[in-house]
């Protein structure tokens, strides 16, 4: 396996920046730096950078005097920073302000990027283990940790989180490490599968049970997981008078099939997953209460990556080693512009987003380095394809339709030219209009 590198290198230039001495103390501040931090000039007259910025976390010494991303505190506010030595003099530039940013976070993922990586100890006797989860930030190592203790009992669980948290990996996992490993995973997405089929599907049904059943019948998937695990993918998508069949089976582990005349007793450990709120689909009377207290035994909520931004760099190493494989590739590094785009975005897709993404750059990068340069051709993320709307303009005080579209069209084309660093044809292309068409509108609206 490829180890990938974060190579770190100056190729932007922020507005927010400090530069000192070779002693630390500070000669120079851009006046956007004042601003960002509520600083008044005179607050750093003299003073050593220590007293401005304070490091969450040491950085490795070996660094010095290389470019070197870290995570600090200014006046309170944590940030992404750069150092750069220029001669004698060191800027320090800053990448990412977020409010958002925690600072458990950050010092977790400073550890994460610091440490040398630990030989994990593997069990060969489990199909599916929690290695194949990736990330070992301090709150996936503790989900991971209390999945795997639930994995030993027999109890329902119920896992929660957003869309492409990885739900349904945990749910294989927490499989492959009970007792019921060698037993079937047998998976029911509730939303996928229609509501006049479910308990056919589900429950199963005997013989000439309706017309265009199979003669022989057919075990459902209750059956199928006998003596494993059922897995009730999008429980909250579980049609109401199904979520009354599923409860008996629940209470009595018992099912009948549809036409049938007696029960079977089942032994099944049950899974369920959501991406909703269960609580407040009881209270609006669409999930049925006594349901949701028998999956809600133990819920497992899976972080979403804005909340772990520590893994996001050891899930895109991974997702790059596994593209590399899979394309021929032969990506090491991952560009520093790239590094920061990816720690500050706020993934509403999660891991599934993130690997969507990675694969995309790995399909066009050419060279060692997968960088921001790398997906030029193509939009970031699905939200980029879109200009930024102008968010301010309300019902209240909207001008006339001829100058709200101009509006519209100038915000347009500044964002096209800045996600294309000026290049009109990339632009026009974004923009989906011809280049001589942009030119004009450029002129146009005299734009630069
Ligand atoms: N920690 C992880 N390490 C590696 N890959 C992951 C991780 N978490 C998720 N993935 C990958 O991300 C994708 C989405 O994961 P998964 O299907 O488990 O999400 P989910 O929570 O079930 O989402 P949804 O609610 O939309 O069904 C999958 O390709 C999965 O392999
Ligand atoms: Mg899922």
């Amino acid at each position: 396996m490829v180890k990938i590198e974060r190579k770190i290198e100056a190729d932007l230039k922020p507005s927010d920046y400090l530069v000192v001495d070779d002693s630390g103390l500070i000669l120079e501040i851009s006046s956007d730096f004042y601003h960002s931090f509520s600083l008044t000039p005179t607050d750093l007259k003299g003073f050593s950078v220590d007293a401005i910025i304070k490091e969450t976390t040491p950085r490795p010494s070996s660094v010095v005097g290389r470019k070197n991303v870290f995570f600090g505190v200014i006046n309170g506010q944590p940030c992404l920073i750069r150092t750069e030595k220029i001669n004698k003099h060191t800027c320090y530039s800053i990448l990412v302000k977020n409010s958002e940013i925690d600072l458990y976070e950050i010092t977790s993922f400073m550890n994460s990027i610091n440490k040398p990586k630990v030989q994990k100890k593997t069990n060969s006797n489990n199909r599916y283990s929690f290695e194949d989860i990736v990330g070992d930030g301090p709150l996936m190592m503790q989900i991971k940790e209390l999945a795997a203790r639930i994995a030993t009992s027999n109890s329902t669980v119920l896992l929660t989180g957003e869309s492409g948290t990885g739900k349904e990996l945990f749910a294989q996992a927490i499989h492959g490490l009970s007792s019921r490993k060698d037993h079937p995973f047998v998976a029911v997405n509730c939303a996928a599968i229609p509501e006049d089929l479910f308990e056919s599907e589900v429950f199963g049904y005997e013989a000439g049970a309706f017309s265009g059943a199979k003669r022989e019948g057919k075990p459902g998937k209750i059956e199928l997981a006998q003596n494993g695990t059922l897995f009730l993918d999008e429980i909250s998508e579980l049609p109401y008078l199904a979520q009354g069949k599923l409860l008996r089976v629940l209470q009595e582990r018992e099912v009948e099939r549809l036409g049938g005349t007696g029960t079977k007793t089942v032994d099944i450990r049950i899974i369920a997953a959501t991406n909703r709120d269960l609580k407040s689909l009881v209270q609006e009377g669409k999930f049925r209460q006594d349901l949701f207290y028998r999956l809600y035994v133990f819920e497992l909520k899976i972080p979403s990556l804005r909340q772990r931004k520590e893994d996001i760099l050891t899930l895109t190493e991974h997702f790059i080693n596994y593209y590399n494989n899979l394309f021929n590739r032969e990506v090491k590094y991952i560009g520093p512009d790239l590094q920061e785009w990816l720690v500050s975005n706020d993934w509403p897709g999660n891991i599934r987003e993130l690997r969507a993404i990675i694969e995309r750059g790995m399909n066009i990068v050419e060279g060692d380095t997968l960088m921001l340069d790398s997906f030029r051709f193509t939009s970031l993320s699905d939200r980029a394809e879109q200009p930024p709307t102008n968010a301010t303009s309300t019902l209240s005080n909207v001008k006339s339709l001829e100058e709200e579209v101009k509006k519209a069209e100038m915000a347009a084309i500044q964002w096209a030219l800045k996600e294309t660093n000026g290049d009109k044809t990339l632009a026009a292309q974004r923009l989906k209009i011809h280049p001589a068409s942009l030119y004009r509108k450029i002129s146009k609206y005299k734009i630069n």
